[in-house]
């Protein structure tokens, strides 16, 4: 559905693109083999690629692994209102593509702190009026559930799934991203669904994981693998959909049980609670 847009357009910053200094979307671009990436994305990519070889086969397990959960919760769950938060540059099996043909007036937000992402994003949603991109800092979760663009096109009182797919890993442990995440939860009404998937560091060895930390301290921002202990705390005050917290290629894919090692990414889905079902934790 298209037409002029009835929310002012956020405002996003302009680019300042340094292609010198390797960003956290386009070395995921590389990896997914995307074009929107530049030389030192790439050659942040293959130095990744030299230190984790599996780094392109998880990227695509985790695209695949988001691709699921949007048709589980637009098709099992109901869920008619997503915002997907660290979004990236748009690929093939966009957010709104999948949910949308559960109901074609599925309301999806995208939200990312990279400008040229949100460029990207405006650019194929060309004027929808049930889908819109957004410029904000997951760091600053008040700010971006005020946006006017949210308040228009998600209702607070009905359940809306937050994804947050590869992009907590983007946050050290100063900024609290635990804290960020609960900030979030309070937000949700009963019966949404909260979406994680981040890059996890048991069964990466610990040199390989020390080369990879480096490859992203020199980028756009740090990455930061967890234990699977540490990843289920975004969890906590959530009823855990099944299979619970898995490696990204195990949930929810019969098909694909058996795939090789190592988990590079673990991934669940967790729901708040029913009214008259609060959980004790
Ligand atoms: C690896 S990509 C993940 C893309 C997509 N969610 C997926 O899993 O296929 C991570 C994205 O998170 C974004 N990001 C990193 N830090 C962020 C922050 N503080 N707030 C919002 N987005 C952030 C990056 O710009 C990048 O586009």
């Amino acid at each position: 559905m298209t037409g002029q847009a009835p929310w002012p357009a956020g405002p996003v910053p302009p680019l300042g693109l340094d292609v010198t200094v390797p960003n956290v979307a386009r070395i995921y671009d590389c990896l997914l083999s995307g074009k929107d990436n530049f030389e030192a994305d790439r050659e942040a990519a293959r130095r990744l690629l030299e230190a984790v070889p599996d780094a392109a086969r998880a990227a695509r397990a985790n695209r695949a692994f988001l691709a699921r959960t949007v048709q589980f919760l637009a098709r099992e769950a109901g869920i008619r209102q997503f915002l997907d938060i660290g979004t990236g540059l748009p690929t093939r099996g966009n957010v709104h593509e999948i949910a949308q043909i559960a109901d074609p007036q599925a309301h999806v937000v995208y939200s990312d702190i990279d400008p040229m992402v949100v460029v990207h994003a405006n650019a194929l949603l060309a004027n929808s009026l049930t889908v819109a991109a957004t410029h904000a800092d997951l760091r600053q979760p008040d700010q971006l559930f005020t946006m006017p663009v949210i308040r228009t096109l998600i209702d607070a009182g009905q359940p809306l799934a937050v994804l947050l797919v590869a992009v907590l890993h983007f946050l050290p442990d100063a900024d609290d991203p635990w804290a960020l995440v609960d900030r979030i939860k309070r937000r949700l009404a009963p019966g949404s669904y909260v979406v994680i998937s981040h890059v996890t560091s048991d069964e990466i060895p610990r040199e390989a994981a020390r080369q990879a930390a480096e490859v992203y301290r020199n980028a756009s921002a740090p990455g930061v693998a967890r234990s699977r202990g540490d990843i289920a705390r975004f969890f906590s005050g959530l009823d855990m959909v099944e299979p619970g917290l898995v490696d990204v290629s195990a949930w929810r894919a019969p098909h694909l049980a058996g795939q090789p090692r190592p988990a590079l990414f673990s991934a669940g889905i967790g729901r708040t609670p029913l009214p008259g079902r609060e959980r004790a934790d």
